[in-house]
């Protein structure tokens, strides 16, 4: 037998390490490296969900190059359920609703190359009314298991009582144990600062209260409460950009492109998850979209910021004026985003050799007068020369340039 001596004094950090590596041990590693893509039912058909749809948006998926793109878990969210679980404490799939049952549907979308994912909730019902998971952990993973679900989205309705670290932690243990790789996408809307606690137990935690299809301002939804506009949503991210990372996630919840803003409000929307290093789960009807939406969803060098694989969100850098300058650093060089948030036009000018681009976080540290760098649009997909020049635009309202330095 090989004795290893450890010296008393380091008992405390070996029993440490060996702590951490079974905490950090309890996800599937190496799922999502860089943010999820996909689509997600939710924000367009809330609880109108069916077989026939779920299939024609695996369709879509596949033939409109939005999985060449990136997309490529399909979500079922809330209500794909029966109201009761059967004798012996199963969910039950809704047999009007998915008369073929859940596993055909889960075949008929990895038979698409795609992925496949549901969604339940911690509490004792799921937020639309279903059967929640609370005291069926294992056995509702097991179930998701044997349907080949490779994606969890786990709510937090009805839960009274209970504490979110160790509900999501004994939830991603049970998916562990049932030993198919899924993605675990916590959905506590950050009430208990999940981005303190959740790497090790998922792969991407919701930070804020949901998404509603607006902008700015505030909207009242048919439950009589104020879902959050782009806007709001992203003010409260800056402060928590250090917990996210190759792995693990901050979610600003699923995307609202296509769902009724403007087309440059959808692209602002977009940019700014990209710029985020945000999950891009659509939330819009494939079967319709325009080619406006296709465009903005699909458009691979904004969706390259978001994917880039050293996983760093961007900062705010500046905000002056209603304009808010966003700088993501990146493996090769960074993207900057010029956000207007104001209703009228704004002129922007911005001297590269005034401005250097410094980031503790990531190491970053861009100075342009000692480096030239190459600049490119990535809406106008078009190059703009280096940054020896400064750069100038009109912002329409709610509109956006985002551009990419990079050598
Ligand atoms: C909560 C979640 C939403 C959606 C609904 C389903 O509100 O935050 O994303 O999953 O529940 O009922």
């Amino acid at each position: 037998m090989i004795m290893i001596k450890t010296p008393l004094k380091f008992l405390p950090l070996v029993l440490l390490c060996l702590v951490t590596s079974i905490v950090s041990a309890q996800k599937f590693e190496g799922l999502a490296l860089t943010p999820p893509m996909g689509w997600n039912s939710w924000n367009t058909f809330k609880t109108n969900i069916n077989e026939k749809l779920v299939l024609d948006i695996a369709d879509k998926l596949a033939a409109s190059g939005m999985k060449d793109a990136g997309y490529n878990y399909l979500v079922l969210d809330d209500a794909w359920m029966a109201l009761e679980r059967d004798n012996n404490g199963n969910l039950v799939t809704d047999p009007k609703r998915f008369p073929h049952g859940i596993k055909f549907v889960a075949d008929y979308v990895h038979g698409k190359g795609l992925k496949f994912g549901l969604y339940n909730c911690a509490g004792t019902k799921t937020c639309a009314g279903y059967p929640g998971t609370r005291g069926y952990e294992y056995q509702d993973a097991r179930q998701y298991a044997a349907w080949g679900v490779d994606y969890l989205k786990f709510d937090w309705c009805n839960t009274t009582g209970i504490n979110a670290k160790e509900a999501y932690t004994t939830m991603s243990k049970a998916i562990k144990t049932a030993g198919h790789p899924m993605v675990f996408s916590l959905c506590e809307w950050g009430r208990n600062n999940p981005w303190e606690w959740a790497a090790p137990v998922g792969h991407l935690w919701r930070t804020t209260d949901d998404i509603g299809p607006m902008f700015s301002g505030i909207k009242k939804n048919m439950a009589g409460w104020s879902p959050g506009s782009v806007l709001k949503i992203i003010s409260s991210q800056n402060a928590i950009r250090k917990y996210a990372g190759p792995g693990h996630w901050n979610d600003p919840d699923m995307l609202e492109v296509g769902n009724g803003m403007t087309v440059d409000e959808d692209r602002a929307h977009f940019s700014m998850w990209c710029m985020l290093a945000a999950p891009l789960m659509a939330g819009n009807d494939l079967r319709i979209m325009t080619p406006e939406t296709l465009a903005i969803l699909t458009n691979k060098e904004v969706i390259a910021v978001d994917q880039d694989p050293l996983g760093v969100e961007a900062y705010k850098y500046t905000e002056k004026d209603s304009v808010q300058t966003w700088v993501k650093p990146l493996k090769n060089g960074a993207a900057v985003c010029f956000l207007n948030s104001s209703f009228n036009p704004r002129t922007i000018s911005f001297n590269w050799a005034e401005n250097a681009l410094k980031d503790d976080l990531s190491g970053m540290s861009i100075d342009f007068n000692t480096a030239t760098y190459n600049v490119r649009d990535l809406w106008a997909k078009k190059d703009l020369g280096k940054t020896n020049k400064a750069f100038s635009k009109t912002l329409a309202p709610h509109s956006v340039v985002m551009l990419r330095v990079y050598k």
